[in-house]
């Protein structure tokens, strides 16, 4: 071998070693964060088998002790894959945690044998760890920051989030069209997701609301793989601080048979399945009980002119009206409206 040769063979080494090495390319964002569990969420460019490393909060060391272990599991089984999402309960309230992601890449997946690459993780030496704080059943108060349609354009997202305050914001609503279509999964995570954690998610949650341009595209019926709800559905329900918040999905705003849907369209069975919910919602006593109660909903139900927003009127409105609710949250239109209820 000459020294040329050499010198090429050791390059490919290293180039082969570094392109070989598993990174962590999304996240990690937190979702479902209640006053005793939180779901955190993160992809990697391989294969591997996940887990969470959870920490009591404090200024000590990340390595001063061994830390419980939490894994992406499912069925009583690991779930590899380069989608990971690990679901901590029994948290206590009101508590700030710190943690660290780790996932090992698998490289060899057989019945009886299952063989590892490397692992990779968040950083827990050279900055802070990354954290998060469980809500308090009895806090008093609660902001929000709510932000819509901005149809992946990361620059205005940016400017929207201005202002989000670090520590005294609880959580960011996003109220649909945050992509204009669900394509793929690279281009969900490049029109918002990656911008988000950038900014916050790692250490804030945001709320999930779906739109009508989340409903489009084939890769539309992944969407509860990246936004888990407490229903497992796109509409629910959830207290935080004094207010009750209901989440619904106005689907789709043209009528189902529109040639613009191509036969893929259900919207007028799924609004009618969410007025059957709804009533059991608002006959609820946690929603009783509850000082504030709002409603969010990227389509606003108002006007005739559309069949979803129209549906979505004569369906809800009445039962949200019965209920009382203090205010409905929409986006959609693209400019400012106020209805009275
Ligand atoms: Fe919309």
């Amino acid at each position: 071998m000459t020294q040329r040769s050499f010198f090429s063979f050791i390059l490919f080494l290293v180039c082969f070693h570094t392109a070989s090495a598993i990174k962590i390319i999304s996240g990690p964002y937190l979702q479902n964060v209640t006053d005793s569990e939180v779901t955190i969420i993160w992809r990697t460019d391989a294969d591997a088998l996940s887990w969470v490393e959870l920490a009591p909060d404090g200024s000590d060391s990340f390595y001063a002790t061994a830390h419980p272990r939490y894994y992406a599991a499912d069925m009583g089984r690991a779930v590899i894959g380069r989608l990971h999402k690990v679901t901590i309960r029994k948290l206590q309230p009101n508590t700030t945690y710190r943690y660290r992601i780790l996932s090992s890449e698998v490289l060899v997946e057989e019945p009886y044998y299952v063989g590892y690459g490397r692992t990779t993780a968040t950083d827990v030496y050279g900055r802070e760890a990354l954290r998060f704080t469980t809500t308090g059943p009895a806090d008093d108060s609660l902001e929000f920051l709510m932000v819509n349609d901005i149809h992946g354009d990361n620059k205005k997202f940016e400017e929207l989030m201005a202002g989000f305050r670090k520590g005294e914001t609880d959580f960011v609503l996003f109220n649909g069209d945050m992509v204009s279509f669900m394509d793929n999964e690279n281009q969900l995570f490049e029109g918002f997701l990656n911008k988000a954690v950038d900014m916050f998610a790692s250490e804030t949650p945001f709320i999930m609301v779906r739109g009508n341009h989340e409903s489009r595209g084939k890769f539309a019926q992944k969407y509860m793989n990246y936004f888990p709800t407490p229903t497992g559905k796109p509409y629910y329900a959830l207290q935080r601080g004094p207010v009750y918040f209901i989440f619904l999905d106005g689907g789709e705003d043209k009528p189902d048979n529109c040639m613009e849907y191509y036969g893929t369209a259900f919207g007028d069975d799924y609004r009618a399945e969410q007025a059957e919910w709804l009533e059991q919602v608002v006959a609820s006593e946690d929603f009783r009980k509850a000082p504030y109660h709002i409603v969010v909903c990227h389509v606003p139900p108002v006007g005739d002119t559309w069949h979803g927003p129209a549906h979505s009127k004569a369906l809800w409105l009445p039962i949200l009206n019965k209920a009382g609710i203090d205010i409905m949250l929409c986006g959609h239109l693209h400019q400012h409206e106020w209805h009275r209820p």
